[in-house]
């Protein structure tokens, strides 16, 4: 009787990553404070958050930035990150530890907790153990486990490393895992049972190089992504977000999210001028 509920609990909150209408999902990444402090463009989170909350199906951030920048009657799905420990500055980014307890992360309800695994670094077996124990936690509580497969500078990001990173990850308990595209990107989702989303990455000199990631991590048989920079470091954030939305929700090609990203860029600066204008007149 208590395992069905907790399997309710499993399909729901799945669900509210990857809705089933399509099987594919838009999650907005915004953890990255969580070891590079105050990045580009999310120096003020709320700020960032709040606009592309409409047009996101959930938002990957930590408890510290959750608590603080969004709106507890906002209605959206997290994902909560809590692996961490480690900054930019310090000795090895690989050196991650759960930094969130479960209950906390059901009190803040998330529907979904994300864990960094460093498969290959210094601390691979930690972080995968770290995992494993998540994972424990997770289906005791019926909460799925998102498995980022971060890639040290020295790895290269291949079908082969990103595949055996994804399986491992699988392997493990993960229900879903993070990864970045690459080359023969449909081995990668072959050899990996659970759902597979794409990270963005840095921001990508041409807003076309973003949309065409997209489109091929889709085609490729990627669920979704995970999304951050080349989102909200866009000058036009909504509109980026909004051809995203196309690429994996409508099926649209390029070519056609790109007209949709120029025609909702102009919508944006007239609305931005409009505003300059009241401020004036005020
Ligand atoms: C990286 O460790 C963070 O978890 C980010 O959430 C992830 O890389 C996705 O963001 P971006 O699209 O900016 O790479």
């Amino acid at each position: 009787m208590v395992e069905s509920k907790m399997d309710w609990g499993m399909k729901n909150r799945m669900s509210k990553i990857i809705p089933p209408d399509d099987g594919r999902c838009v999650m907005v990444a915004v953890d990255h404070g969580y070891f590079l402090g105050p990045t580009d463009k999310l120096e003020v989170p709320s700020k960032t958050i709040r606009p592309l909350l409409p047009f996101a199906d959930s938002l990957m951030l930590t408890r510290g930035i959750l608590r603080t920048s969004v709106n507890p009657s906002a209605n959206i799905p997290i994902v909560l990150r809590v692996s961490g420990g480690t900054s930019i500055v310090g000795q090895d980014l690989s050196n991650e530890a759960i930094v969130t307890s479960i209950e906390e992360a059901i009190k803040l309800n998330a529907s979904c907790l994300a864990l960094s695994i460093f498969v290959g670094s210094k601390y691979e077996n930690q972080t995968l153990l770290n995992l494993s124990r998540l994972v424990d936690d997770g289906e005791e509580y019926g909460i799925p486990i998102l498995a980022v497969t971060a890639v040290g500078k020295e790895m290269d990001r291949d079908y082969r490393y990103l595949g055996l990173a994804c399986r491992i990850a699988a392997e493990l308990g993960a229900r879903l895992v993070k990864t970045y595209y690459c080359e023969n990107f449909e081995k990668v989702v072959e050899g990996c049972p659970v759902p597979v989303i794409i990270a963005g990455g840095k921001k990508l000199p041409k807003e076309t190089d973003v949309l065409q990631l997209t489109y091929d991590a889709i085609h490729y048989g990627a669920a979704g992504v995970d999304m951050g920079r080349n989102i909200w470091q866009s000058d036009h954030p909504v509109a980026m977000i909004k051809a995203v939305r196309a690429l994996v929700h409508e099926n649209f090609n390029v070519k056609e999210s790109y007209e949709l990203l120029v025609k909702e860029k102009e919508r944006d600066k007239e609305v931005q001028q409009q505003q300059q204008q009241q401020g004036f007149m005020k």
